[in-house]
């Protein structure tokens, strides 16, 4: 158990590699794509995120949909697989992402215990809401937050802020959850007690921030948190 986090009222799931396997899309149409199904996920990925940055930079937000199908369509280009028709299925497949194996007992058990539980995403409803009704996980949640309402991406301090507006808790009091590296900074940066999800044992980010605790993946969450 984490002393740093005895005091936390609230698990904020980020949504996309965190709660969900973005790879699951790909992964499902791996036969269409082809043999660079995974540099194609890895990409769409890595271009989907540097757009959100970008157009923050750039003041210029568009929901998180209509930036996934841009990633897609520059990567489908650079990948020589420019086909509408794995274009149209692998969006369809981000309407239903798989979740984590992990994921439901682990939320089961923080609700149990009395834990209030929500997302905090870069997805926009359309997308985000679908999602998580096709895991069957939807009642586990009291909000499914999106930047939409805020109009911009993380980490913008405005997104983090929607907690606290939208559910009533305190930043100190919010343990937010992230695989994204940076996305765990900037959310101990705004003042989340933040637990990095090292699903890739990756290298640390050196940014302002810092988590309380690195996991592998989610399973020994309810531990360090102290429930029972
Ligand atoms: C999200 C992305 C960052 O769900 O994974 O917000």
């Amino acid at each position: 158990m984490s002393a740093a986090l005895a005091d936390c009222e609230m698990c904020v799931f980020d949504a996309y590699g965190t709660l969900f396997d973005f790879n699951s899309a790909v992964d499902r149409h791996r036969a269409a794509v082809g043999e660079k199904a995974d540099l194609l996920s890895g990409m769409w990925r890595a271009k989907q995120i540097q757009y959100t940055w970008l157009r923050n930079s750039m003041g210029a937000y568009a929901k998180f949909w209509q930036v996934t199908g841009e990633a897609l369509d520059h990567c489908l280009q650079a990948c020589g697989l420019p086909d509408p028709l794995i274009r149209t299925a692998l969006m369809g497949a981000y309407l239903a992402l798989d979740p984590f194996p992990e994921v439901p007992a682990m939320l089961d058990r923080l609700k149990r215990s009395g834990m209030r539980l929500a997302i905090l995403s870069n997805g926009n409803p359309e997308m985000l809401d679908p999602m998580v009704a096709a895991s069957g996980l939807a009642d586990r949640f009291e909000a499914v937050l999106s930047v939409d309402a805020a109009g911009v991406f993380k980490p913008d301090a405005r997104v983090y802020r929607l907690v606290e507006q939208r559910c009533g808790v305190a930043p100190a009091k919010v343990c937010f959850l992230s695989s994204n590296c940076w996305d765990a900074h900037g959310a101990a940066h705004f003042g989340f007690k933040t637990v990095w999800i090292n699903r890739a044992s990756a290298p640390d980010d050196g940014l302002p921030g810092k988590p309380v605790a690195t996991l592998p993946d989610l399973s020994s969450l309810p531990d360090l948190l102290g429930v029972a």
